[in-house]
C-alpha cells in the first residue's frame, strides 16, 4: 500500500443549526441528576434544527464554507457523495441539491450513501478508491456527511441528539490527513440495534444492545485491521472514534486497548492523551450520525494539529445495523497552518442557547405540521402488518 498514490482529506468544514440545548438544563427538566448527562454520558450540549434547517441546508452550508475557507474550486469536483440517514426524499439524493446549489460541474458523479452512521465513511472510502484507481484523472471529490439525530422526547436517547454537517474535500496530496489507502479492517453483521422505519422522524433504538453491537463491531474491525501487513508496525498517537456520546468513545478505547493486552487502568490512563482532544466538538454538538467520526477528527485537528504533525492516527467508524471500519492516516506537516485558515469551530460562535420549553415547542409544532401535511399512506402503520408492529415498531 505504500506505493499507491497519496490520497486523503485535503480540507474540512462544519455547519450546525443556530440553536442548542444545554444538557444540564434538560436533565433538570427530566428530573435526572445533571451528572448523568454530563459525566455519565459525556455530553454538554445538543444542537437542535429549526424548521428552516434540514440536512440539505446543513450540507450546503458546510460545503460552501469548505470552498470559501480552503481556496478549492468547485469546478475541480468530479464526484459528490452525501452520506446521510435522515435524507429528505426516498429517491432524489441530497447530493443532487448540493450539486445544484453549489454549481458543481455537470461531468460529476453524484449519489447519496445510506448506512446509518456508516454512510459518511462509505462515501469517504469510495472517494479515496476512486482517486487511487485513477478514475478521478486529477479531479477531487466532495463528501458531505449531514444528519439530524432525533429520538422521542423523554426517551433514554433524548440527551444524545444533535444536528450538523461535515464537508470533506478528498484528493491527491492532501493538506490535512493522508489515508493509508486500501488498509482498512471491516466488520459487518445483520443486527437490530437501531432503526427508523419509513415515515418515522425519530429513531428507535435498543440502547444498551446498541452499545454492545458497537463494541463487538470495533473488536471485529480492529482485529481485521491489525492483521493487515504493516498495520501494527507503528503506534497510533491518537484515535478518533464514532461518538454517539462521549462516554461511548471512552468505552471503545478501553475495549480496544484491552484487546491489545492493556489493563483497564492502563487503558483508561491513555484515554486523556489519545482520545479526549477529539471529544470537544462532539460534546458541544451531539451525535451528528454520519459526520460524527469526522466531527471528532475536526476536534482533534482544531486542538492539536501542530502537536501531532506527521503522526499516525486511527479512525473508527460504526453504523448501526451494522457495518464498521477501522483505518489509519497521517497528519501532514502543513495541516496546522491550514486548520487556522479553515476556522473549523467558527460556526459554533453564532450558536444561541434555547430553553427546554422552546425546544419542546419546536418539536410539538413540527409534529403538528407533519400531521397536517402527511398523506394517509405516509403515517406510521398500525395493525396492518403484524411483522412490522412486532419487529419494526418494537411494540407488542
Ligand atoms: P440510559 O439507560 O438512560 O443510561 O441510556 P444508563 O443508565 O446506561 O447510564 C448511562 C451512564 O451514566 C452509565 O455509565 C451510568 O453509570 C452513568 P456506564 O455504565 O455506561 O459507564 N450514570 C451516572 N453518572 C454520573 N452521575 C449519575 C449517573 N447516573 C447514571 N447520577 C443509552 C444510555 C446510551 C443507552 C441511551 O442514551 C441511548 O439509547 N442512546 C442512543 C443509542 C446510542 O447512542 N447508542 C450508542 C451505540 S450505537 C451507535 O453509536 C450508532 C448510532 O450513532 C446510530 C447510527 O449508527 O446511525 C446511535
Amino acid at each position: 500500500w505504500k506505493n499507491v498514490p497519496d490520497v486523503g482529506i485535503d480540507a474540512m468544514a462544519l455547519s450546525v443549526p443556530r440553536g442548542y440545548v444545554d444538557l444540564a438544563e434538560l436533565a433538570e427538566a427530566r428530573g435526572v441528576p445533571p451528572s448523568k448527562y454530563l459525566s455519565g454520558l459525556g455530553t454538554r450540549q445538543m444542537t437542535i434544527a429549526a424548521p428552516d434547517e434540514d440536512p440539505v441546508t446543513l450540507a450546503v452550508n458546510a460545503a460552501r464554507r469548505l470552498f470559501e475557507r480552503s481556496g478549492a474550486n468547485p469546478a475541480e469536483i468530479g464526484l459528490c457523495i452525501v452520506g446521510t440517514e435522515t435524507a429528505v426524499d426516498h429517491s432524489k439524493p441530497v447530493a443532487a441539491f448540493v450539486h445544484g446549489l453549489l454549481g458543481l460541474p455537470s461531468a460529476c458523479r453524484m449519489f447519496e450513501a445510506k448506512h446509518a452512521c456508516f454512510g459518511g465513511t462509505a462515501g469517504l472510502l469510495s472517494a479515496v478508491d476512486w482517486i487511487a484507481s485513477g478514475s478521478a484523472r486529477g479531479r477531487a471529490a466532495l463528501v458531505v456527511c449531514t444528519d439530524i439525530a432525533r429520538y422521542p422526547l423523554r426517551s433514554a436517547g433524548e440527551p444524545t441528539q444533535g444536528a450538523g454537517a461535515v464537508a470533506l474535500l478528498v484528493r491527491e496530496k492532501p493538506r490535512l490527513l493522508s489515508l493509508e489507502v486500501g488498509q482498512t479492517g471491516t466488520f459487518a453483521r445483520d443486527v437490530h440495534d437501531f432503526w427508523r422505519p419509513l415515515h418515522h422522524k425519530e429513531a428507535l433504538v435498543d440502547g444498551h444492545y446498541s452499545v454492545q453491537c458497537y463494541l463487538d463491531a470495533l473488536e471485529g474491525a480492529y482485529d481485521a485491521w491489525r492483521r493487515l501487513d504493516g498495520a501494527a508496525d507503528e503506534p497510533l498517537v491518537r484515535t478518533c472514534y464514532h461518538v454517539p456520546y462521549g462516554k461511548m468513545a471512552r468505552k471503545a478505547h478501553r475495549h480496544r486497548r484491552m484487546l491489545e493486552g492493556a489493563t483497564e487502568q492502563a487503558a483508561d490512563a491513555s484515554f486523556g492523551v489519545e482520545v479526549e482532544p477529539s471529544l470537544d466538538l462532539p460534546s458541544r454538538i451531539g451525535n451528528v450520525y454520519t459526520g460524527s467520526l469526522y466531527l471528532a477528527l475536526a476536534s482533534l485537528l482544531n486542538a492539536q494539529a501542530r502537536e501531532i504533525a506527521g503522526k499516525r492516527i486511527g479512525l473508527f467508524s460504526y453504523g448501526s445495523g451494522c457495518c464498521a471500519e477501522f483505518f489509519a492516516g497521517r497528519t501532514t506537516p502543513e495541516a496546522a497552518a491550514l486548520v487556522d485558515r479553515l476556522d473549523i469551530d467558527g460556526p459554533l460562535r453564532d450558536s444561541q442557547r434555547m430553553t427546554v420549553a422552546e425546544y419542546e415547542r419546536l418539536r410539538a409544532e413540527d409534529a403538528a405540521a407533519d400531521r397536517r401535511t402527511a398523506p394517509e399512506s405516509a403515517r406510521p402503520r398500525g395493525k396492518a402488518n403484524e411483522w412490522d408492529r412486532a419487529v419494526y415498531l418494537g411494540v407488542d
